[in-house]
């Protein structure tokens, strides 16, 4: 996708989220003696603006430490100036970037070519600043690093419930979109359900959402940009409230994501909400292992059928020599079926060597009728199997309120900064 129309289209004015409270320092970096006295005079005019003495050389290309480069803490923001030497003003970027992370990078420059902007934001510049530098561009770039520092602070601690199938067709989107709709719905949770399937996800077809332009799968591509105001743009809203991060539409069979880059977008999202529901494919690939090695909760589910018992053993067995915590996993049952023409629960159980948390009914013609509607939360009266999740979500949704919800005292400093 194109990440800078995402993040323009998402991005809310300068003017509703200037919200500082303590200074933001800004730097400059080899920046020419105009765009210097520009900043200078921006600085001045803005008493929540800290600016520190410029510095007049770029990072050496064999400083990979940044130590005696910049003296003291780091600035917030780093103006550069890429017109006197790019390669080196590149180079400092990607070394700032790399190092750096509470640093926001600005590229300062007289040529606003679409190559040149594109080549500054690929080495970590999060704006692009068209000389002569005013203040109206400076204020709203300064905005939304201020913006992204607010959010940094206001930032819940959401739990992240993962569900596994121990074999495929278990039921694991029929439970977490239930879940995630109701967590919404019925209990006023921000709740997020992500398709992390590479392909053939079907969580959004569930609830009814035939058609969508981005997945998981970008929002993690672009995991260098992302914030409250790229995720905007990514985001399906379902009519009970839950917002979904869908599978891609595609049938890439070869797409495939770091590990390491889904980890941090899981630990990003859940700071975004109460609770993230993560579909996941059967067994444990590592894009799955990623997800459960930081999830609250690994809902396991199984089906009645010797198969799916067999795995789900073999799965407790992995996670036991890996030594996860097991307490963190309940084991979900199902297509439960009172009187069992096969494996009885004792004998899963015993099996498994651990307690069955949730039942669910096996009930054929009510899911089916759920997913043709598009919206479990509205199915409490019709379907046994809503009405049993909907006991599930009660045990999460109930739960005293975030710390998310210490939002609500925040303050708009934006007319202290002289607008
Ligand atoms: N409690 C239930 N009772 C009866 N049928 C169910 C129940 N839960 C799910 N099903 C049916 O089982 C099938 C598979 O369900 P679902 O798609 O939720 O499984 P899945 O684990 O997500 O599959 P996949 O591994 O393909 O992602 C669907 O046809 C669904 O309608
Ligand atoms: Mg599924």
């Amino acid at each position: 996708m194109n990440i800078m129309d995402a993040h323009e289209s998402a991005n809310v004015s300068a003017r509703d989220g200037f919200s500082l409270g303590e200074p933001l320092s800004l730097m400059g970096v080899c920046l020419d003696p105009e765009s210097l006295s520009d900043v200078k005079q921006f600085a001045a005019s803005m008493p929540l603006v800290r600016l520190l003495a410029p510095v007049t050389q770029f990072v050496a290309e064999d400083d990979d430490s940044l130590q005696g480069w910049i003296p003291g803490s780091p600035p917030e923001v780093c103006l550069i100036d890429f017109d006197a030497n790019r390669r080196s003003a590149t180079l400092t970027a990607e070394k700032i970037h790399a190092n750096l992370p509470g640093t926001a990078i600005f590229a300062v420059s007289s040529n606003s070519q679409p190559s040149l902007i594109i080549e500054a934001m690929r080495c970590g510049c999060s704006e692009y600043l068209v000389k002569p530098l005013n203040h109206d561009q400076l204020l709203e770039a300064v905005a939304r690093v201020d913006g992204r520092r607010k959010e940094r602070k206001e930032v819940s601690n959401g739990q992240v419930l993962a569900f596994v199938g121990a074999k495929g067709g278990s039921g694991v989107t029929t439970m977490a979109t239930h879940l995630g709709a109701l967590l919404a719905k019925s209990y006023a949770r921000r709740t997020l359900l992500v398709d992390l399937h590479p392909t053939f996800g079907e969580a959004a077809f569930y609830l009814g959402i035939t058609k969508h332009k981005y997945s998981f799968y970008e929002l993690v591509e672009n995991k260098d940009r992302l914030d409250a105001n790229l995720l905007r743009g990514f985001l399906l809203r379902h009519s009970s409230g839950l917002e979904v991060l869908p599978a891609p539409d595609s049938v890439e069979p070869s797409r495939q994501l770091a590990e390491n880059d889904i980890g941090h977008t899981i630990d990003f999202l859940r700071s975004r909400y109460d609770f993230v529901v993560v579909d996941c494919p059967p067994g444990l690939s590592k894009p799955n292992l990623e997800v459960i090695a930081r999830c609250d909760w690994l809902y396991l589910v199984l089906v009645p059928e010797v198969s799916a018992v067999a795995n789900g053993v073999r799965c407790l067995d992995y996670l036991t020599r890996a030594e996860y915590p097991l307490d963190r996993v309940k084991v979900v049952l199902n297509r439960h079926l009172k009187r069992g023409i096969g494996i009885t629960d004792d004998q899963i159980e015993k099996a498994l060597r651990r307690q069955i948390y949730w039942k669910v009914p096996n009930q054929y013609n009510q899911v089916i009728r759920t997913i043709h509607g598009g919206d479990p939360s509205s199915q409490i009266t019709e379907s046994e199997v809503a009405r049993t999740m909907l006991a599930w979500a009660e045990t999460l949704g109930k739960q005293p309120d975030s710390p998310g919800d210490a939002k609500k005292g925040s303050k708009r400093l934006f007319g202290r900064l002289g607008r």
